[in-house]
């Protein structure tokens, strides 16, 4: 009898909660503590957050799309140069903030310069940085086909290799450098192209013009850059896929942090992007799937056969001044099953774009002031350790042999809700700095970041044709 009348004002009280409650789901978890506990929490063992040493590519799944295997730049499968180059998770970090930095200022700087630049064509001199968490696909270039590691980049639009005869500097690289004049396939671009003015949208740099060849440069914000001829040639992705006239940077002045890749494959939206230039075969269709982990492989894949039955598509934003960047509406953060209380004001006002080359998703302060409560709330069973650069949310775990951590997901415009991996959640140091990936901008004007880290194991769809980009949970592993 007792028991019957708690349980009934047991039920009153949730009831009173639920109608209290804004969100509704709020009222579910309270309703349902134990199914709560599992389904909005990772649990895991500390050891599997070690990365491994050796290589576990992937395996082959059949694929209908050209597809190119993707890895990690700095991990176990890529064999650009010896592991005890690769930098320090600082390092990587602060290379990351370079390239945020350049990003807000290539926006930033677009917006409030609207009249100036029609006046005086200030060239914006930052492009994106390469930054360090990046990664790598094979292609081949030339007849015959020379195979080359490029950095893949959603943030940047150009493609470009370095080249003999290396007029200035070539930084070192894994494969020997692309000789144009071995290739029977190369032609230069003259200055006098009309093709040749559009690397001034493509690069941020007017082109100049050495004995009647085009020649471009693009310049990064952490101060690497590459300079060269502007060239065209035979592009082979596959077999069956191969593009003739491909146009791309030979570059002969190349420097910076390109970690022994060739040099950079271009996805962007301009007219100059990989994506761009091959709109005939594939539509402007490409996707892709970054490993849960360095020791392990993903794909790039072009063409939308291979596009899983379950992705969920938002559409795409164009940003005032960021023509080439692909812009996503994040309208909401969940964590640990619960909503969190952010105006969806807070993500319209800078907006947010999807980047591959990115490692940690930059929010509005605000709602990482909000992630952030949440996430510690959640976790306040552990003991909290040493911040990692801009990660300010960092965990001790050395004591324990398992844990729990709340689930992330984020809302995107269209009613996509979209689940974050555990691979997505976390960044490790060590057992005894287990971070939140997630950081702050400095200003709820600048826009809004997702990075690579957080879309890892995703399949990431981008369809320029259609306007929209896609996710599906379960790319790869
Ligand atoms: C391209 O232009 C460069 C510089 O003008 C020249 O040295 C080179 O021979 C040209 N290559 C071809 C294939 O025309």
């Amino acid at each position: 009898m007792a028991a019957i009348i708690s349980s009934t004002f047991l039920s009153a009280s949730l009831l009173l909660l639920c109608l209290l409650s804004a969100s509704r789901k709020g009222c579910v978890a309270f309703e349902q503590p134990e199914l709560a506990a599992e389904t909005h929490h990772h649990n895991l063992q500390v050891s599997s957050l070690l990365p491994s040493s050796v290589c576990n590519p992937s395996k082959a799944v059949d694929k209908k799309s050209p597809s190119l295997t993707v890895i990690h730049k700095h991990g176990p499968c890529s064999q650009l140069r010896p592991n005890s180059d690769a930098p320090t998770h600082a390092e990587i970090l602060l290379h990351d903030q370079a390239r945020v930095n350049s990003i807000h200022s290539r926006l930033a700087r677009t917006l409030n310069n609207v009249k100036e630049t029609a006046a005086t064509r200030i060239p914006a001199k930052d492009g994106s940085v390469v930054g360090s968490g990046n990664y790598i696909v094979t292609v081949g270039l030339g007849t015959p086909k020379k195979d080359l590691s490029l950095i893949f980049d959603t943030g940047s639009d150009l493609t470009w290799t370095q080249c003999q005869p290396c007029a200035r500097y070539c930084y070192r690289q894994k494969e020997p450098i692309f000789n144009p004049s071995q290739s029977k396939s190369y032609l230069n671009i003259s200055c006098s192209s009309s093709i040749c003015g559009s690397l001034s949208s493509a690069t941020g740099n007017p082109p100049g013009c050495s004995s009647s060849t085009c020649v471009y440069a693009i310049q990064y914000g952490d101060s690497s850059f590459s300079v060269g001829l502007f060239g065209k040639e035979r592009l082979t992705l596959t077999s069956t896929d191969i593009f003739d006239n491909f146009l791309f940077g030979c570059g002969e002045n190349n420097q910076g942090l390109f970690g022994g890749a060739a040099g950079l494959l271009g996805l962007g939206r301009n007219k100059l992007s990989f994506p761009s230039q091959t709109a005939q075969k594939y539509n402007k269709v490409f996707s892709y799937c970054l490993p849960s982990s360095a020791s392990s492989t993903g794909y790039l894949s072009f063409g939308n056969s291979d596009i899983s039955n379950s992705v969920k598509f938002t559409p795409l934003v164009t940003l005032s001044g960021g023509a080439s960047f692909y812009g996503v509406g994040i309208t909401g953060i969940s964590v640990g099953g619960k909503r969190l209380p952010i105006s969806s004001s807070v993500f319209a006002t800078a907006g947010t774009i999807i980047d591959s080359g990115t490692v940690i998703t930059r929010l509005p302060t605000t709602a990482y002031s909000a992630l952030k409560t949440a996430f510690r709330q959640g976790m306040s069973k552990y003991p909290m350790g040493k911040a990692l650069s801009i990660l300010d949310t960092c965990y001790d775990l050395s004591s324990y042999n398992s844990f729990s951590i709340p689930k992330i997901s984020i809302s995107f415009s269209g009613g996509v809700e979209v689940e974050i991996a555990l691979a997505g959640i976390l960044y490790v140091n060590s057992p005894s700095q287990v971070c939140l990936a997630f950081a702050g901008n400095n200003d709820d004007s600048n826009v809004g970041i997702l990075g690579n880290v957080q879309q890892k194991t995703l399949q990431v769809v981008y369809d320029g044709a259609n306007g929209r980009v896609g996710f599906a949970t379960g790319g790869c592993s």
